[in-house]
């Protein structure tokens, strides 16, 4: 897999729909990936469509799975790539939350590399005959960084691409991303490329990362879901600030987007996650927020985005 210095969309539950990730590709994001869907449920009928929807101007796009075994997440690999084609699956390490430790999945193997290993191994040699690259996102361990056993496991299983979030699993958000660590991984991955991820919150950080690590890719999460326009930022290389009309007409864009694979009145629910953080920034900020989550109905969240045009807040 070929991956030259481009600026990644991250995967983010909840956010990361197809609609949210075309209007990112609108703006200058080079890859997508879907956010965490469950083998497991894969391959026992329970589709879950919203999420692994997507359409031919996203592409190159990861579909990423997590799961608990090897023939599990292979078996969900072959049945996804088969039906909905896509330019890569990535394998989830690094969640975890509750629910999928639980599981003693995704973010859970990170205490166990050969287990790991073999996923990827097995994945790889499943999607061999449909030549789908398998690529893994992953964190620097479970309680302690144990990133060189894990990297040599999966560079080992055949991954065609490794992201890095250089946290552990048990610092969850707190701390800093480690860069360092991506750096070390670039050197350990050869000719794999390697995508770091965390805390890039600026157009300016992407290319001192590229910089300073060799990376060949760089993610961005959380700063995209309250300033789409990095990605604009980036490739123009000069800040933007979105006008308050501009944030409006995105987000009704993307919720009618959002219509073509949800269901109208959860797509209204889903997407209030992110109007929370789209006007970061602007004055007046927690009056708009509470106007907009008062909406009950999609009607009401409509009225009061116009509202909010209008500078009506109140
Ligand atoms: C709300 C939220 C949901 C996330 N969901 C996923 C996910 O489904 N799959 C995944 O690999 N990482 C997920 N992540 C981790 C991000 O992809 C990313 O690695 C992490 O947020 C660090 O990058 P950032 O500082 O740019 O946000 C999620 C992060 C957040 C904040």
């Amino acid at each position: 897999m070929e991956i030259k210095r481009e600026v990644i969309l991250a995967p983010m539950a909840g956010y990361t729909h197809s609609a949210f990730r075309r209007l990112c590709r609108e703006l200058g994001t080079d890859r997508v990936y879907s956010e965490l869907i469950n083998a497991t449920g894969l391959i026992y009928g329970r589709e879950e469509r919203e999420l692994l929807y997507f359409t031919e101007e996203e592409r190159p796009i990861h579909l990423q799975l997590y799961g608990r075994n090897p023939e599990e997440i292979s078996e969900a690999a072959v049945k996804v790539v088969k039906k909905y084609k896509p330019n890569a699956i990535d394998i989830n390490f690094g969640c975890s939350v509750k629910k999928v430790l639980k599981a003693k999945a995704a973010g859970y193997l990170l205490q166990f590399p050969r287990e790991m290993g073999r996923i990827v191994e097995e994945t790889v040699r499943a999607l061999k005959p449909y030549g789908t690259p398998v690529t893994a996102k992953i964190r620097l361990g479970f309680y302690e960084d144990n990133l060189e056993e894990i990297a040599e496991e999966l560079l080992k299983a055949g991954v065609s691409a490794i992201a890095l979030h250089p946290r552990t699993a048990k610092q969850g958000f707190s701390g800093k991303a480690d860069w360092n660590r991506v750096k070390d991984l670039k050197r350990l991955a050869g000719n794999i490329p390697v995508i770091g991820s965390g805390d890039v919150r600026s157009w300016r950080e992407v290319d001192e990362k590229f910089e300073e690590t060799g990376c060949n890719g760089v993610m961005i999460g959380r700063a995209a879901v309250s300033n789409p326009w990095i990605f604009k930022e980036y490739k123009e290389k000069k800040s933007y600030t979105a006008s308050i009309s501009e944030r409006v007409d995105f987000i009704l864009k993307e919720l009618f987007l959002m219509w073509e694979f949800f269901e109208r009145e959860k797509a209204c629910k889903v997407i209030k996650a992110q109007i929370s953080q789209i006007f970061k920034g602007i004055k007046g900020k927690a009056k708009i927020n509470n106007r907009i989550m008062r909406s009950k109905t999609c009607k009401e969240l409509i009225e009061n985005l116009e509202e909010v045009r209008r500078g009506n807040t109140t």
